[in-house]
């Protein structure tokens, strides 16, 4: 087994937090695990649960078709999410849930996997990344730095599907801008050498 498959089969039997109780499964991730490129969503949905994979469901396929539009091809890039396992009824997930999902789950991963861009889709990521509760109107479209890796925080597809306008300084349009900015800088990193990650573990539990 690879480092990251370990881990996927550690997190599978995962009980850390209350989310264990209403899960089908847990989602881990889905994608090519030489990416250069990360997205991370907020938790899984229905579908999600139900199919064991990231992304799967009507955010999932708008996604694809976006990063398909900027000539990113979807099975080349990874896609993971801040907590593994789908919380009730689609609430957001709490704080102590996401800081045991990322502690155990998401920062081993990033480790692993030592994407050169990491793509946080929607607020709950967003705000694990940049490390304070920002709008994610006001970050959006913007480059950060985390641990050596390029942070590129974006709209959630899910949001998209709830604004479906598409006039100029609206979120698709807007979102069809930060893609082409991905793409760019991609591009012009090429297959520059990956970062050497080693994220800072806040709790002394891990
Ligand atoms: N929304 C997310 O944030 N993640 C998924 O995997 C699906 C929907």
């Amino acid at each position: 087994m690879t480092p990251l498959e370990e881990l996927k089969a550690k997190a599978s039997a995962c009980r850390a937090c209350r989310l264990a109780e209403g899960r089908t499964q847990v989602v881990f991730s889905r994608g090519n695990p030489e990416a250069r490129l990360m997205f991370v969503g907020e938790a899984p949905g229905a579908d999600e649960d139900r199919q064991g994979l990231p992304f799967v469901g009507k955010a999932g396929q708008l996604l694809d078709r976006i990063l398909e539009a900027a000539g990113i091809d979807p099975n080349d890039v990874y896609i993971t999410n801040v907590v593994k396992c789908r919380p009730p009824g689609n609430r957001t997930p709490l704080p102590d849930e996401v800081k045991i999902c990322t502690q155990l789950w998401l920062l081993p991963e990033i480790e692993i996997v030592r994407p050169l861009i990491i793509v946080p889709l929607g607020s709950v990521a967003t705000q694990f990344f940049l490390g304070q509760k920002v709008p994610i109107t006001r970050v959006r479209g913007q480059w950060f730095e985390w641990n050596g890796i390029k942070v590129f925080p974006m709209f959630h597809p899910a949001y998209l599907l709830r604004n479906p306008s598409r006039a100029p300084g609206s979120p698709k349009a807007l979102t069809w801008k930060d893609i082409q900015e991905v793409k760019r800088v991609l591009d012009e990193l090429g297959e520059k050498q990956r970062p050497e990650v080693k994220a800072a573990r806040q709790d002394p539990l891990f």
